[in-house]
């Protein structure tokens, strides 16, 4: 029998210490999706493990899958692999353990969300925007509007609809919206009391100021880069503008969610950004809060997330 690799030994170690770092989370039965590997704060260089109930889906940077998670593991029903340094992005390689072929649920905070493994590059889920997702179910009220744009399958839309708000939810993507309100459904909420419209989040938030449109809260989330038929949007370049767009749609008292996970803006720079887009808009800034990220991701804080509570 080959001896096990010094560095694979290590990383049975590590993996036990990732897991002892997220018992409590591993014990809510109310939450049954979170990242148990973080890369190097975990002791593996490249590798992030994300678990999905009781699905394993490891990214690795390199284009090596470490020996230890092509053992199979114990209450483990599957494990995936994706490449973080393909130009393609593939759907995730099945490695072994059940294939799982259809949709399936993860809970957070017993919200369900849909997730597929073969749904290409994304699976249905942001990890990182857990603490957010919280905070919205917190801060939404019976009855008030609330604007998810860039809102892929729309599960901000859905904490602040399970909080009795009226969501309308953005996107470019239609089969993105329609997996949206199949999310909605999963929780016993009638999509059709909910908006949600295809497009560009742009063209649609002048659209609503243009109709007078008003929303409680508002919440940009884009990816660091996109192309629709309204132009090119950067966070780089247009953050400020998505802010001041917002600000234009938001009620009197309402708050914005702005949040950012491209790692070459920094936090101070992106705070920049976002005060000079509510001072475009003309408007006074009651508030601004910055939320950390969910604790189970220890290593780099990449993503930046502002609340702005308007006057
Ligand atoms: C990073 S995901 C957003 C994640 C989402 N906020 C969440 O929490 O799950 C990016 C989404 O933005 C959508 N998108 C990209 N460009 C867009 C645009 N110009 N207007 C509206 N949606 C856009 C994509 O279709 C995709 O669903």
């Amino acid at each position: 029998m080959a001896m096990p690799h010094t560095s694979d030994l290590f990383q049975e170690q590590n993996l036990k210490l990732a897991v002892s770092r997220r018992a409590s989370l591993a014990d809510d039965s109310q939450t049954t999706a979170f990242r148990l590997v973080d890369g190097e704060a975990d002791g593996f260089h490249g590798v992030v493990l994300e678990v999905f109930d009781k699905i394993w889906l490891v990214s690795t940077l390199g284009r090596r899958l470490p020996a230890l998670f092509r053992e199979v593991q114990e209450d483990v029903r599957a494990l995936y692999w994706k490449r973080l340094d393909q130009d393609q992005k593939e759907t995730p390689q099945w490695v072994w353990g059940e294939k799982v072929d259809a949709p399936f649920h993860v809970l957070e905070r017993g919200m369900k969300i849909e997730l597929s493994m073969q749904s290409g590059y994304s699976q249905g889920i942001f990890l990182d925007q857990r603490i957010n997702r919280m905070h919205v179910r917190e801060r939404v009220k019976p009855g008030q509007r609330v604007l998810n744009t860039f809102s892929y399958t729309c599960a901000f839309s859905v904490a602040a609809a399970l909080a009795g708000g009226i969501t309308t939810s953005l996107d470019l993507s239609n089969p993105y919206l329609q997996w949206g309100k199949r999310n909605m459904e999963a929780n016993g909420i009638d999509s059709a009391s909910q908006y949600f419209c295809k497009g560009d989040a742009m063209s649609w938030m002048k659209r609503f100021a243009k109709q007078e449109r008003l929303f409680t809260g508002i919440i940009l989330d884009p990816p660091t880069f996109s192309r629709s038929d309204a132009g090119v949007f950067s966070v780089q370049k247009d953050y400020d503008r998505l802010v001041q767009a917002a600000v234009q749609i938001a009620e009197p008292g309402g708050w914005i969610l702005a949040t950012c996970n491209d790692r070459r803006l920094g936090h101070e720079r992106f705070e920049v950004m976002v005060r000079d887009g509510v001072r475009l808009a003309g408007r006074q800034l009651g508030k601004l809060t910055h939320t950390p990220m969910p604790p189970d991701f220890m290593d780099e804080h990449y993503l930046k997330s502002i609340w702005l509570d308007l006057i």
